[in-house]
């Protein structure tokens, strides 16, 4: 865990147009500043950041957000990557707190191999660009092949000498680690000597999600059928094959803009596109997807391509991945690659506009597809066929969210033809799959549901917020005050956060909010008070949950206005927010109060209905009338500051 002395040394630094800055193009206007958003595609800016709150919000599709949350959804990182890539660039030493050793140790290894495949990476670079060997029997290949200078370098391809041991003696030299050289796969021992394991080959780096090299596939130049075509880098800590999809790193924002993404097998497919200008491209490496690399396309989009040769291999290897993409919630399509060719020798050829186009119009969607396929295998054999009509029936019946309804009705449709029976029929046989999976899920959580908390209501925002109640706006409000002023002083060693918790028993506070994220704020604020734990008006803006944290940035986002009572009351220069935070304070302590006793009078009211004797009665009778005199009081004080 990242200390939190770290954490602190990272906040105070933020700069939030600085990191904002650094991916997308902003301007000043005013005290905020402004740039395209880059969440949803739009023409004219509404995308701002303020730097005095230490936010952004886009007023066109409403996402919000402080740094730590911008680096997470630009960039997709964790909170723990985010803080990892913000201190690096305010030079902010990490400590990590007591870590479990085995834990620290994995991310030293992995902290080694990275370092070594930098300076590997570094390596081939220079040895396919400053060398010789390099440049005629490498870069001329790659130069045939019809890559240019520009793309080579900026998927950072290499080479390695066909020297035994080029890289292990720079590599030795460099005093890197012999067992992490070994398990990086660059090098293997023969004879008690270290070997380059890539000799003669091109090197495609392969990049993880932050652009850190966690691997390479080694090439051999030209033809030859004596060797594999390809070497890659042996699992390892940091290489996790089923996680990687070549090319994501480069392919990551094109992808987010296009809403889809486009699959391929190799690593030669997605440099050529990217050179043809189609950016949003990856590469499963020639295996089926696994659930990991589906997880990592759904970050960026629903909409799944696949392009693959037309060879029957290729046509397998798309249909394997089929129901687990189709579990994911993804949208698969697929295009087949015509006449023996592959994507990347298909676009050189085509060029990019033609390529463009054939991809559009030869979208097929893989579930028809795959029916087709199926059904061509089962030829004329009723029991193959009985068998396919059950396939498909399961297959549309996943789509069974809400908003798949469309889509399955028109599989329905489409299949039933297609199958050449009633759809009628077809529709029974989905809809009797449907029940089958509801019913079980239903025994699961009728087991479960007692252990269940309820569903935190869905993040607000601007409209939602003027359409909210009241009750909620107050809540909103005490929140608020505790959130910027809790740390003023109230009264002689007293602080704001101290006197609001004072003036409710133990969970009062707690049981008058409704609000649940209100109320993990709140409770939170409170444990963290009764920890003494310094609580400065970042600790939640950048809390490590990073659900919390945007709830905070809604709140600081309202805006705030003095109600008009409030001006016609007071005739003095206006006092600005910070001046008034007492005033605020009070108001909405006193609403939570009336709120109480609004609750209390209620309860009371539904006692004198049952009560039986006229004792009873004129008991409560009492009460009630010490709750309404308190509400009055209560009610006289409030007012002077009315929210809005
Ligand atoms: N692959 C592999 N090992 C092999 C062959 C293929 O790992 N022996 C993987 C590589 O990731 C490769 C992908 O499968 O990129 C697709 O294979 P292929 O189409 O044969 O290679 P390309 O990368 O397309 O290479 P080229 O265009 O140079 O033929
Ligand atoms: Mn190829």
């Amino acid at each position: 865990m990242i200390s939190q002395h770290t954490k602190e040394q990272i906040e105070s630094r933020i700069d939030i147009i600085d990191i904002i800055g650094s991916f997308i193009k902003l301007k000043k206007r005013g005290v905020n500043y402004l740039g395209l958003c880059p969440f949803h595609n739009e023409r004219t800016p509404s995308f701002t950041v303020s730097p005095a709150k230490e936010i952004y919000k886009c007023f066109g599709c409403g996402k919000s957000g402080n740094s730590i949350s911008f680096l997470m959804e630009h960039e997709k990182y964790s909170y723990v990557e985010a803080m990892r890539w913000l201190a690096g660039r305010y030079n902010v030493e990490i400590e990590e707190t007591a870590v479990d050793p085995t834990v620290k140790e994995a991310l030293q290894k992995a902290d080694s191999l990275y370092i070594i495949n930098g300076f590997a990476r570094q390596f081939f670079s220079n040895a396919l660009l400053q060398t010789e060997e390099g440049q005629d029997i490498a870069l001329s290949y790659l130069r045939e092949r019809g890559f240019t200078d520009n793309i080579i370098e900026k998927f950072q391809l290499g080479y390695c000498p066909q020297d035994r041991d080029s890289f292990a003696r720079a590599a030795t030299a460099a005093q890197y680690n012999k067992d992490y050289l070994i398990q990086a796969g660059l090098v293997v021992e023969r004879n008690d000597q270290l070997v380059d394991n890539y000799r003669g080959r091109i090197i495609f780096p392969i990049h993880n999600q932050t652009g850190k090299v966690t691997g390479f596939g080694a090439r051999i130049i030209g033809k030859n059928d004596k060797a594999p075509k390809y070497i890659n880098t042996p699992e390892n800590d940091i290489y996790i094959k089923s996680k990687i999809l070549y090319g994501s790193y480069f392919a990551r924002h094109a992808i987010d803009k296009a809403d889809e993404c486009l699959l391929v097998e190799g690593y030669t497919d997605v440099i050529s596109l990217h050179q043809a200008g189609i950016e949003n491209v990856v590469a499963s490496g020639g295996t089926s997807l696994t659930p990991d690399q589906l997880r990592l396309i759904k970050k960026y989009t629903q909409n799944l391509v696949i392009v693959y040769d037309g060879d029957g291999a290729g046509i397998k290897a798309a249909l394997r991945g089929l129901d687990l993409a189709l579990e994911e919630g993804l949208n698969v399509q697929l295009v087949l690659i015509p006449d023996g060719e592959d994507p990347d020798s298909y676009v050189k050829k085509q060029g990019s506009e033609n390529f463009r186009s054939f991809i559009a119009e030869n979208k097929k969607d893989i579930v028809l597809f795959q029916l087709q396929v199926s059904l061509n295998d089962a030829g004329n054999d009723a029991n193959k066929k009985n068998a396919v009509v059950n396939r498909i029936a399961e297959t549309i019946s996943k789509l069974n969210k809400t908003e798949d309804f469309t889509r399955q009705q028109d599989y329905i449709r489409q299949c039933s033809s297609i199958l050449n029976v009633d759809e009628a029929g077809l529709n029974a046989l989905v809809n009797k799959r449907i029940r089958e999976r509801i019913n079980k899920l239903e025994a699961k959580a009728s087991i479960a549901e007692s252990q269940q908390p309820p569903e935190a209501p869905a993040e607000e925002d601007e409209d939602s917020i003027a359409l909210l109640n009241k009750d909620e706006q107050v809540e909103r409000n005490v929140v608020r005050a505790l959130l910027e002023f809790g740390s003023y002083a109230w009264a002689d060693n007293q602080k704001v956060s101290e006197y609001i918790f004072n003036e409710f028993e133990e969970n009062e506070l707690s049981e008058l909010i409704d609000n649940k994220q209100m109320l993990l704020i709140i409770e939170t604020y409170k444990s963290w008070l009764n920890n003494n734990i310094d609580i400065t008006p970042k600790a939640f803006l950048y809390h490590e949950d990073i659900e919390l944290s945007k709830v905070v940035v809604g709140l600081m986002d309202t805006r705030y206005e003095l109600s008009p009572n409030w001006k016609e009351h007071y005739d003095g220069p206006l006092l600005t927010r910070e001046q008034l935070y007492r005033e605020e304070v009070l108001s909405s302590i006193n609403y939570l109060k009336l709120r109480k006793i609004k609750r209390l009078l209620d309860e009371n009211q539904r006692d004198i209905n049952k009560a039986t004797t006229r004792e009873e009665q004129i008991m409560l009778m009492q009460t009630h009338q010490r709750l309404k005199q308190l509400e009055m009081e209560l009610t006289k004080n409030y007012g002077t500051v009315i929210f809005k």
